[in-house]
């Protein structure tokens, strides 16, 4: 090459013309785990299924047939989180759709809640660990702003964390699930009340008196109280 056709080079560059703006990806933005999520990055929970479908954050991306975001009413006055996807949940892309998420609605309907209207069911984590194995603390804070964003979005009045992780996963509680079922505890203007998972009433069908399930069943009634005296049912 010639020194003139080397220069000649350097000419095809306009040096008049900016570059393009580099135009704002919300899809490759949170999927890395070192990338923070801001309050305020999507629009509407429906977005969210796009970066959390691409997501790596942690490594149960790599498994996943579906990240499973929410399902129900976007504007139910109360938000039910769960802890992780299931197999159909993974296949679906939906969660609490298997044995658990039957016996929810059921629960729901004793006290005349549906998922249509009263209710948004989500979970700690989107993508299903392997095993159905509980996640680990790594990968609870690798997807916890996806779901501090849609807690934002959706904005609920109530929050029912069923079970254990899902506890852990947002509230500073030291004492076991069995201890603060259906106890009231308020953050930044929201309640939240921790319930038994379903999974865990499957587990012990017994309906007597002080049994895991008489125990949920007092504590829906009492959920269905508080909705009506917030002027929400
Ligand atoms: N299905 C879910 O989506 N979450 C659970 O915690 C259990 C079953």
């Amino acid at each position: 090459m010639t020194d003139e056709s080397q220069l000649n080079l350097f000419d095809i560059t306009p040096f008049d013309a900016p570059p393009d703006p580099p135009s704002f990806n919300p899809e490759l933005i949170p999927t890395r785990a070192d990338i923070p999520i801001p309050p305020g990055t999507y629009t509407s929970v429906d977005e969210l299924s796009i970066p959390c479908n691409q997501c790596h954050r942690c490594g149960l991306g790599a498994n996943r047939t579906h990240a499973v975001i929410g399902r129900g009413n976007p504007q139910a006055p109360i938000m039910i989180i769960g802890e992780a996807p299931g197999q159909t949940e993974d296949e679906t892309g939906l969660p609490f759709v298997g044995k658990s998420g039957e016996l929810l609605e059921k629960i729901l309907a004793s006290v005349k809640l549906s998922t249509e209207k009263d209710v948004y069911i989500c979970n700690i984590n989107k993508c299903r660990p392997p095993g159905n194995r509980t996640p680990t603390p790594e990968e609870m804070a690798a997807c916890k702003p996806y779901l501090l964003e849609q807690i934002r979005l959706v904005n609920p009045a109530i929050i029912l964390l069923t079970g254990a992780t899902a506890v852990k996963g947002l509230l500073k509680e030291k004492r076991g699930i069995t201890k603060i079922r259906g106890q009231w505890f308020e953050w930044e203007g929201k309640l939240y009340m921790p319930i038994f998972h379903p999974a865990y009433l499957l587990r012990n069908p017994s309906r007597e008196k002080g049994s895991p399930k008489w125990l949920m069943w007092q504590d829906v009634q009492t959920v269905s109280a508080k909705l009506a005296e917030l002027g929400l049912k």
